[in-house]
């Protein structure tokens, strides 16, 4: 839209481009025959019903946060902004490391992005695409100016290793992009959010909630802490929404489905997608699939499946792509996106600001370290005080006698 005010930029549409993408998984690789040792399964009937042939496991010394972090600091690098840059940073997970504080607030903490606000983001598997679309309206009110959206999952952890029928589906990983304000048309065109509260108890995660009683098994029978699903009703369910809610997005970015260049989908199964591309009528080449070496890792499989299609040079500057993300709540939701390139950078300028970021990493850490410290002096000095207080007190009163 033109300016009446020349010179100004205030009147001019805000558009929220990707900037930046980075993915970070898990060393440890779990197959399918690695799987048939624990449950009564077999590789053959894995691939068969899933597509899945591994899929990847967080060490203990892994978690949610840090492998956010990690995808995190790459997204920084491609973008090459520095963590200070950032003014909001949204994990969807479902799998965070506390209820709170949020896990953003500890990858904020970490990366030193001491002027961003940090939430996580609660819709499961269709998680990172609300985020993206919270991330992106804010940019597009100019609210804020750059967003970082992770998607971080350790499903290894909640997931019930004694039934065949959940252990085999999920995986451990995490992705991240890096939003940025524009005044060039093109980012985010549109988004598409539902939720089909009615099938709550389809797929679920019964933990510390308002509704826990403590109990190793809750009330309708599904263990705490463990995740509940039901397999057949999540994948009709799926099967139903994904085609539509993809058409949907598609349609309110003006565009039709001969635009789309890739539909980047949630990578919960194979026949899932076949589905999705029989009801677009389209052929399954157009979806990125990469569900075979990592299995589901909810709200990451979007970030890391676009992470790699970037990589595997399957995304060129000016192409729309279609994001598809569905699963607990009954939530789902799709996008389109205008791939935009990133500036081209000078090395020198690159080694710079990678240095910078590097520091901001580390004195994240030691701004917490010497958080702790201060309120650890602050809580002995208060103590002498206040016993030095008492002291001075009976001295008095021992006067008195
Ligand atoms: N190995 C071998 N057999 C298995 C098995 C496994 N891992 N899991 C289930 N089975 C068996 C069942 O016990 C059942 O046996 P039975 O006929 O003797 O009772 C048989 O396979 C068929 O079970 P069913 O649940 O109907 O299989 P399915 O074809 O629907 O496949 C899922 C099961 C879970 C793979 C499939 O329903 C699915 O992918 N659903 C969507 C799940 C999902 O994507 N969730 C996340 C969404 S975000």
């Amino acid at each position: 839209m033109a300016t009446a005010n020349k010179g100004s930029s205030y009147n001019l549409a805000t558009y929220a481009h990707i900037i930046g993408w980075g993915m970070a998984v898990p060393e440890r690789i779990m197959t399918n025959d690695d799987l048939s040792a624990i449950v009564e399964t077999d590789d053959k009937w894995i691939i068969e019903r899933t597509g899945i042939r591994e899929r990847r496991i967080a060490s203990e010394k892994e978690s949610t946060a840090t492998l956010a972090l990690k995808a995190a600091q790459k997204a920084l690098a491609v973008a090459d902004i520095l963590p200070i840059e950032l003014d909001m940073i949204i994990v969807a997970t479902s799998t965070p490391e506390y209820i709170f504080p949020s896990t953003a607030s500890i990858v904020q903490n970490w990366l030193g992005a001491t002027k961003a606000g940090a939430f996580d983001m609660s819709a499961a598997c269709s998680g990172f695409v609300y985020a993206m679309n919270m991330a992106s309206q804010s940019i597009r009110t100019r609210s804020i100016q750059t967003a970082l959206v992770i998607g971080s999952e350790t499903m290894s952890r909640i997931i019930d290793w004694t039934d065949r029928s959940t252990c085999i589906l999920f995986g451990d990983g995490a992705g991240a992009v890096v939003l940025r304000a524009s005044t060039t048309p093109g980012g985010v065109l549109s988004s598409v959010l539902r939720s089909d509260g009615a099938g709550w108890d389809v797929l679920s995660l019964p933990s510390v909630g308002s509704r826990d009683l403590n109990n190793a098994i809750q009330p309708n029978g599904h263990k705490a802490f463990r995740m509940h699903m039901d397999g057949p009703e999540v994948f009709r369910f799926a099967t139903r929404v994904v085609g539509e809610s993809i058409s949907q997005a598609v349609a309110d970015a003006g565009l039709t489905l001969d635009d789309i260049k890739l539909i980047v989908p949630h990578q919960a199964n194979l026949r899932i997608i076949s589905a999705a591309a029989r009801a677009l009528k389209i052929e399954e080449s157009r979806f990125m699939v990469n569900l075979d070496r990592y299995g589901n890792t909810s709200a990451a499989s979007i970030p890391i499946a676009l992470v790699e299609a970037v990589q595997q040079g399957k995304v060129k500057e000016n192409d729309y792509l279609a994001f598809c993300g569905f699963g607990g709540g009954l939530a789902w939701g799709s996008m389109v996106v205008k791939w935009g390139a990133p500036k081209p950078k000078t090395e020198e300028r690159a080694i710079l600001k990678e240095q910078r970021r590097q520091l901001s990493y580390t004195l994240g850490d030691l701004r917490m370290r010497l958080r702790k410290l201060g309120r650890f002096w602050e809580n002995l000095l208060t103590r002498f005080t206040r016993r030095g207080r008492i002291q001075r007190l009976r001295d008095r009163v021992d006067k008195l006698d």
